[in-house]
């Protein structure tokens, strides 16, 4: 698997932060330090800063992205935003699946595969988030429920879809907890993803595809993440929220 093939990304997910003022405010502020990013650098923001963050990365090579779509292309689904509606927008990519989303707002994989094919079908980048529970890995049941979740998030999706979708590995109780997946952890549960791309899509769809890692990920922890053989960049929660340190992970996966 060479590494070398693969684009890292870092993305930010704002997650449920930031008024307008204050997205417009971050943008800029992040912009001149990953002006010469070696990686693609993605801000996925609330729908309420998807038209000020466009506005405001005009010309920078950051890509905008929402946090979430529905699967359905239009109608009465009250409070939910349509994969089209954020493509007419001009907005790049969206995360599907979340755990978030899962914990606390009843998503499935069913529903996630849903998105995923809705937001694929709208020409939308997905960055699909899978991972595991504590209860999980200690259970030992990890790789086997990551690939699950891998599997049925992607059924019906093409070979050609795939060349849009990322994933990102998020365990669970690495997420907003301070505790980082170790760097093997992180790299083992990639690969075994990696490897369910490669039983579902062939070798080639397995060495293309980006794999994230997120959960905990910080300006001091990056380099050793990133630099992992089967973890292309990261998806990167609270301190995407902090110029500096989302500047310092995107000069990690720069350096590789
Ligand atoms: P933290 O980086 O805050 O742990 O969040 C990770 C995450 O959920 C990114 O989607």
């Amino acid at each position: 698997m060479n590494k070398a093939l693969r684009k890292a990304v870092i993305a930010g997910n704002w997650k449920m932060n930031k008024t307008r003022p204050e997205a417009k405010e971050l943008v800029e502020a992040i912009k001149p330090l990953v002006a010469d990013a070696g990686c693609e650098v993605v801000a996925c923001v609330p729908f309420t800063n998807l038209e000020t963050v466009l506005d405001a990365v005009k010309g920078s090579n950051i890509k905008v992205g929402a946090e979430n779509c529905h699967f359905e292309k239009s109608g009465a689904f009250t409070g939910e935003i349509s994969a089209d509606m954020l493509a007419e927008m001009g907005v790049e990519y969206v995360i599907i699946g979340h755990s978030e989303r899962r914990q606390y707002f009843g998503e499935t994989d069913e529903t996630v595969n849903k998105r995923t094919r809705a937001a694929l079908a709208a020409g939308l980048k997905v960055i699909l988030c899978v991972g595991e529970m504590l209860a999980d890995r200690e259970n030992g049941i990890t790789e086997e429920l990551v690939s699950l979740q891998t599997k049925i998030a992607l059924k019906g999706v093409t070979a050609e879809e795939l060349k849009n979708v990322i994933i990102a590995y998020e365990p669970v109780w690495a997420i907003g907890t301070g505790k980082t997946a170790t760097a093997e952890q992180a790299n083992e549960v990639c690969a075994v993803i990696r490897n369910v791309i490669g039983k579902l899509y062939g070798k080639e769809a397995a060495d293309g595809i980006t794999i994230q890692y997120g959960g905990s990920m910080n300006a001091k922890n990056a380099a050793e993440l990133v630099a992992q053989p089967d973890v292309d960049g990261g998806l990167i929660g609270g301190a995407s929220l902090k110029a500096p340190d989302f500047a310092a992970i995107v000069e990690a996966a720069t350096r590789g």
